[in-house]
């Protein structure tokens, strides 16, 4: 806990052994462009009283501007009675920051959790998650005292690693393993047009009897102040895998964007209104340039929809899509009947979430990897990627 006088100073001296650590080399920052930047993060207890949602928008307001005059960016985090902060920008920008966020009186308890220089990762100067989850304050800061004691250790993290950590709740499925090595495979539904991507996880929630996290994002600009986003863990054998319903506004913003190179597949649920289905594509393409690993589309529809003009501004675009046309009456079962095995498969013939010598590949998924790489001739998601680009033209 940081109780001195001059709080950053002593924030900026106790992190010595971490300051200027290199990043481990698992990070998987988009990349280019971005010179080297500080990277800093924290975490505190919310002292806020009142509406937290309210208070975080001012805090916004303000940090747009002085933020933005520092090339500062930053995301901010409110989960079980705590704040987390991600700080990225120019080191007297960070240091400008944290001068002004330690005196601030609707917060305490400040924990340093990362500190190194590295690429950014945070295309924003400003994201903001309010997360609900029904975890107690007690095991959100469990969670941080195992970070700020590993940073002091000099253990060397990314700062999305401390992210993902410490915002899974401790009673999620594979939690424990996600301390350990953030090997989820992260699925997300986004929808042409309603809110048929929340209704899937709520569905997946129910069968599964797993807890639906709600959540709510806010970016830099006016059309994403307030953006729903829930998620579910599921237990599948060899993984967890985490389905997040995002809004299509969504996509925009800087926080998503930043875990974006973290997700397997993004399932696109159209509708057949070829303005929605390819305005929805156009997002997810924008969304990923630049990402150094880039999800597999999964695009589900009625059988109406324009697939060939879909997949052909996924190609430009640099991304592999996988079409799949449903009649009838289309409910969420319907839905993740038709998605899950595109999922199944990716874990057999991609292992960019699983490494080979992971525990976690049982023998089974071993040879049924083996089996499709056998079937499509290809190795890795990258191949996937570049075979993608080459039938565009
Ligand atoms: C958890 C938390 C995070 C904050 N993040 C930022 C930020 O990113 N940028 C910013 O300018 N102010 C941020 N603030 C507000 C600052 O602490 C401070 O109130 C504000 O910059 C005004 O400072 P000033 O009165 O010295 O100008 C944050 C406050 C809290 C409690």
């Amino acid at each position: 806990m940081i109780q001195n006088a001059n709080p950053w100073d002593s924030m900026h001296q106790s992190s010595s052994a971490a300051n200027q650590a290199p990043t481990n080399g698992q990070d998987d920052a988009p990349r280019p462009p971005s010179e080297p930047v500080d990277r800093l993060m924290y975490a505190s207890r919310s002292l806020v009283t009142g509406s937290v949602f309210a208070e975080m928008q001012k805090i916004r307001a303000h940090a747009l501007q002085r933020n933005v005059a520092d090339s500062v960016h930053v995301a901010l985090l409110h989960q079980s009675g705590w704040f987390m902060e991600w700080i990225e920008g120019p080191a007297h920008g960070v240091r400008a920051l944290m001068s002004r966020v330690v005196a601030d009186r609707r917060h305490q308890d400040l924990h340093l959790l990362h500190r190194s220089s590295g690429p950014r990762r945070l295309s924003e100067p400003w994201s903001m998650a309010l997360v609900q989850t029904k975890e107690a304050s007690d095991d959100f800061s469990s969670r941080v005292t195992t970070l700020r004691d590993e940073l002091r250790r000099g253990h060397k993290v990314d700062p999305a690693s401390v992210w993902r950590r410490l915002s899974t709740p401790l009673t999620h499925p594979g939690a424990a393993e996600q301390a350990r090595s953030d090997r989820f495979q992260r699925v997300m539904v986004c929808a042409a047009q309603g809110a048929d991507s929340f209704n899937l996880v709520q569905h997946l929630g129910t069968v599964h009897q797993a807890e639906v996290v709600h959540r709510r994002f806010v970016g830099a600009h006016a059309d994403a102040l307030d953006v729903a986003t829930d998620y579910v863990d599921l237990e599948v054998g060899a993984v967890v895998r985490r389905v997040v319903a995002m809004a299509r506004n969504g996509l925009q913003i800087g926080l998503t964007r930043a875990f974006l190179t973290d997700y397997s597949h993004v399932i696109l649920l159209l509708c057949g209104v070829p303005a929605r289905d390819l305005g929805l594509i156009e997002r997810l393409v924008g969304a990923c340039a630049n990402l150094n690993h880039r999800p597999v589309l999964v695009g589900l529809g009625p059988l109406e929809c324009d697939h060939v003009t879909l997949q052909r501004l996924a190609h430009a675009g640099g991304l592999v899509y996988l079409d799949c046309d449903l009649a009838g009456d289309i409910d969420s079962e319907t839905l993740w009947a038709a998605a899950e095995p595109a999922l199944d498969l990716a874990l057999a013939v991609n292992y960019n979430w699983l490494s080979l010598q992971s525990p976690h590949w049982s023998p089974a998924l071993r040879s049924m990897r083996a089996a499709a790489l056998r079937q499509s001739g290809l190795g890795s998601n990258a191949e996937l990627i570049s075979a993608g680009q080459r039938s565009k033209s």
